[in-house]
């Protein structure tokens, strides 16, 4: 029932020293930043940024199965970067970060700490959070763990907030909720089909994906350990502080209107219903995956609702 099996895409896991590792690159502002960052739980994070750190800040949550290379078309965005500085990382069991296996490494405030041991990392305060699919929990997170002025605002790719326990049934579709049955699968031949229907699912079905993005997708959700994937999916939220504080945050939501994952006509209308202070974009044509199908259209939403209200 509370399963909060979501969305997204994948990697590999590999890490080196121990707490803060310094950025691999040198100059200060458009050169890509990469750090193991080591969270409250020891658990170490990998992340990345690009652009001027006096920006204010966007930290972009991927999602289920996924990592921060599906973020590429942002960080590529040299127009993106020239106002905004752009942050992502791997959430834990996904990607470069650490995958712990007990399921207490995956309670809420565990994801509140990754995102803050993040910034303050960066040396980021207040920065609005851009959360796809799954990912767009780690908001509420955050907000549960610190309140709603700990950040300047609210991005969600390809999902929708609210204060119920059943969100889940809300917002996505039942063709979804099917074809992620088969990720829990040990039968390697169920698994295969539901991570090949799931990555063709992640965009609109007219979408040409180049052959890597699919290889990306199936490949991050086969490196993860069984459990780290297992834990990441039936993750539960913390959803009354967020819509506490529906008023107070501004709320940037943009779906596609062919997301095969998510319903838009229902979110739009769950979080109308529930009074979120939020500007809505359903973009037709698209499906689950705004910011790789349209980024040059999610990036100036993004980048215009960060100078709005940053
Ligand atoms: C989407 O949700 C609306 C109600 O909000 C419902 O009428 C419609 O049938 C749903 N569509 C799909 C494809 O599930």
């Amino acid at each position: 029932m509370k399963r909060f099996i979501v969305t997204a895409l994948l990697t590999f896991a590999l890490l080196t020293t121990p707490a803060v590792t310094a950025a691999t690159v040198a100059s200060p502002s458009s050169s890509l930043q990469r750090k193991f960052i080591t969270s409250e739980d020891g658990t170490k994070i990998y992340a990345e940024a690009i652009g001027d750190s006096r920006n204010p800040a966007v930290v972009f949550v991927h999602g289920l199965g996924c990592s921060v290379v599906h973020f590429k078309k942002q960080f590529e965005d040299a127009r993106l970067r020239s106002s905004v500085y752009l942050i992502a990382y791997d959430m834990r069991g996904h990607g470069r970060s650490d995958g712990p296996l007990d399921a207490e490494a995956y309670e809420s405030v565990r994801y509140a700490q990754d995102l803050k041991a993040v910034i303050d990392n960066f040396g980021v305060v207040r920065p609005f959070v851009a959360g796809w699919s799954l990912g767009a929990l780690v908001p509420s997170d955050v907000v549960a763990a610190y309140g709603p002025s700990f950040i300047s605002g609210v991005v969600i790719l390809g999902f929708g907030l609210g204060p119920d326990a059943n969100l889940m049934e809300i917002v996505t579709t039942p063709a979804i909720r099917n074809t992620m049955g088969g990720f829990f699968s040990t039968d390697l031949v169920v698994y295969r089909q539901s991570s090949l229907d799931f990555s063709k699912g992640l965009y609109a079905p007219n979408f040409q994906v180049a052959l890597e993005e699919q290889q990306r997708f199936v490949g991050g959700m086969l490196m993860m350990h069984h459990e780290a994937f297992a834990n990441s999916a039936n993750r539960l939220p913390i959803l009354e502080p967020i819509t506490a504080a529906r008023k107070t945050l501004p709320f940037l939501v943009i779906v596609g209107a062919q997301d095969a994952a998510i319903n838009s006509t229902a979110v739009r209308s769950y979080m109308t219903g529930n009074g979120f202070n939020m500007e809505f974009h359903e973009l037709s044509g698209v499906g689950h995956s705004a910011f790789y199908e349209a980024p040059e259209k999610t990036n100036r939403l993004i980048g215009q609702f960060v100078s709005k209200y940053a």
